[in-house]
């Protein structure tokens, strides 16, 4: 068994972009901007929105945060969203998910401008996105991409099985991995909660991606020996033990599961740093489109 090191890779790629925001400023052209909107104070989403902006940091780009109340209507964010959109120093931005209920996602979603939704959600990136053709890619599946890319993974011909179908992850990733690219070229199986007998599918998978947000869901007998098997869940479990009062599992059960495979990413410091990579990289491609 090998790790899959988001952390290792993750670092490799922060260093790319580093590189690239000192040539752009070599040229004299301004770094990219990436902004984010943070409605309400949701645990995770205050994690994910704070590592997002360090990460910008660390790579020199230039962030902004606008925080939002939870109260507030879903005109004032569209206001917010138009003034993004219209704005010159700002590259790329995403609204962080979820919104509060009354809030419409998908309206949202509709109203950023295609060309900075560096998060790859609005409709025309996701149906370039299913035409093959350039976009933003939304953030996991690229990193994931990049993880089997960056690992030479074989996938070609291999049968790929997807466990979840949500618009940002499984759905996305089981269109990349059908692709005629590398990776890609996978016959590709798409499983969700309706699914059944689900351990006849996950048995036959020889890539196993899995986003269903049940913590430790997969476990080793529904896996075959040799898989490799990417874990997309992130939960939080009380333990004493921590400084944090929390320890970190996936939707894969780590332990019992890594013994079986020939890769496993692990969780923490697999999947969810690549994701974050990833908007960089869009962010990065805007900021370099705002200039050509
Ligand atoms: N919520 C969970 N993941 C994501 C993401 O990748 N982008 C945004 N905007 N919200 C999220």
């Amino acid at each position: 068994m090998q790790l899959l090191d988001g952390k290792l890779i993750s670092q490799e790629i922060l260093h790319e972009i580093a590189h690239e925001v000192q040539l752009l400023k070599n040229a004299g052209q301004r770094v990219p901007h990436l902004a984010a909107i943070l409605v309400g104070n949701d645990g995770a989403s205050e994690t994910y929105v704070a590592s997002k902006v360090k990460h910008c940091t660390q790579v020199g780009f230039e962030s902004t945060l606008v925080r939002l109340s939870a109260n507030i209507t879903e005109n004032e964010l569209l206001e917010k969203v138009e003034q993004f959109n219209n704005d010159d120093s700002i590259d790329g931005f995403i609204v962080q998910l979820p919104l509060p209920k009354h809030i419409d996602e998908h309206k949202i979603t509709l109203a950023i401008a295609p060309h900075k939704d560096v998060d790859g959600f609005h409709p025309m990136n996701v149906g370039k996105l299913a035409l093959g053709l350039p976009t933003f890619v939304s953030a996991t599946p690229n990193g994931i991409m990049e993880l089997l890319k960056r690992y030479k993974i074989e996938t070609a011909g291999k049968h790929c099985v997807v466990l979840g179908r949500s618009n940002i992850v499984g759905s996305p990733m089981s269109i990349l991995m059908s692709k005629n690219t590398n990776p890609g070229n996978c016959t590709v199986t798409i499983c969700h909660s309706k699914t059944q007998n689900l351990k006849e599918f996950t048995l036959t998978a020889d890539i196993l991606i899995v986003a269903i947000g049940k913590p430790e869901f997969v476990t080793a007998d529904m896996v075959k020996e040799g898989a490799v098997v990417i874990d997309v869940g992130i939960h939080r479990i009380p333990d004493s033990s921590k400084k944090s009062g929390f320890k970190l599992i996936g939707d894969v059960k780590f332990d019992e599961v890594a013994s079986k495979s020939s890769y496993i990413t692990p969780v923490p410091g697999g999947v969810g740093l690549l994701t974050i990579c990833s908007l960089l990289m869009n962010t990065l491609k805007a900021g370099k489109s705002f200039h050509n």
